[in-house]
């Protein structure tokens, strides 16, 4: 996939938990808009570290930084560092997630904790470090007319209920009024916060739900455009939230995920 190499041009971008999937189909398009990319990684450096090497080798600048993004002195860290390295930061996608998942009355507090601690409270730590470089630095009109911009990875389970997931649906759930109320705080000074929310792409995240012919199947049932996303569906829609061309786009969540919120169910019925 090609992108005008000018449309980040000069913007320094963040993207947590990018040593696969989601995050480093992210990290790689928007390196391929112009960014310069932090590819924050946890336990993956080997991982993240080689997403580096091929971003530079293609003509792009990017930097590895490890980090918990759950930990809020790790997440002080990894931005001292990259403002260090980079000067400031431009765009911060908010995208490191995990699933524990476990039927309801088998669930740990362990489980709920490291769900709601990674895929929210991470969230939260990340965009306040951001949101405060956004606001000493300003917008630079030469850069981006926002003064920032914050990309919540979400899923379509902020809307829909998921038996044997409630750690992780909570989490997307929180993540949905999470971004809205800092869009909201955050308008006036020129910030913008959106979320996007993956259907099934095919990750390690989720590779039992298509790795094989009948699983495929049957998630395809819930899939109206009849295919399972591919991590670059998201990778371009990151880069359009975090570009001007979605200037007037604030508050809101950008569904990709092949009509799977669609209610599939009554494709037929009802
Ligand atoms: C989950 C995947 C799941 C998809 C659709 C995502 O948020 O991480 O495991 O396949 O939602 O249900």
């Amino acid at each position: 996939m090609s992108y005008s190499p000018c449309l980040l041009k000069g913007q320094k971008a963040l993207v947590t938990g990018a040593s696969s999937g989601l995050g480093e189909a992210s990290a790689r398009c928007l390196a391929k808009a112009g960014a310069a990319v932090v590819v924050n990684y946890h336990s993956e450096k080997e991982e993240a570290e080689s997403i580096v090497h091929d971003i530079v080798a293609d003509g792009g600048e990017a930097i590895a930084i490890g980090a918990n993004v759950a930990k809020e002195d790790g997440v002080k860290t990894m931005f001292a560092q990259m403002l260090r390295e980079f000067g400031t930061i431009d765009i911060l996608v908010n995208n490191a997630g995990l699933q524990k998942d476990a039927a309801f009355v088998d669930m740990t507090l362990n489980d709920w904790n490291l769900v709601i601690n990674v895929n929210l409270t991470g969230q939260f730590l990340c965009a306040r470090e951001a949101a405060k470089e956004f606001l000493r630095r300003g917008v630079k009109p030469d850069v981006s007319c926002a003064a920032g911009k914050i990309i919540c990875m979400s899923s379509v389970h902020q809307v829909i209920p998921w038996a044997g997931h409630v750690n992780y649906a909570t989490s997307k759930g929180g993540i949905d009024m999470l971004m809205k109320s800092m869009a909201l705080e955050l308008a006036p000074q020129k910030i913008r916060i959106n979320s996007i929310a993956p259907g099934a792409i095919e990750t390690q995240i989720n590779t039992a739900a298509w790795s094989t012919p009948e699983a495929k199947a049957k998630l395809l049932q819930l899939i109206p455009s009849g295919r399972v996303g591919i991590p670059d569906d998201i990778g371009k829609a990151v880069v359009w939230l975090a570009s001007d061309d979605s200037d007037y786009v604030n508050g809101t969540t950008l569904f990709v995920d092949g009509g799977m919120t669609l209610y599939p169910g009554f494709a037929k019925g009802g």
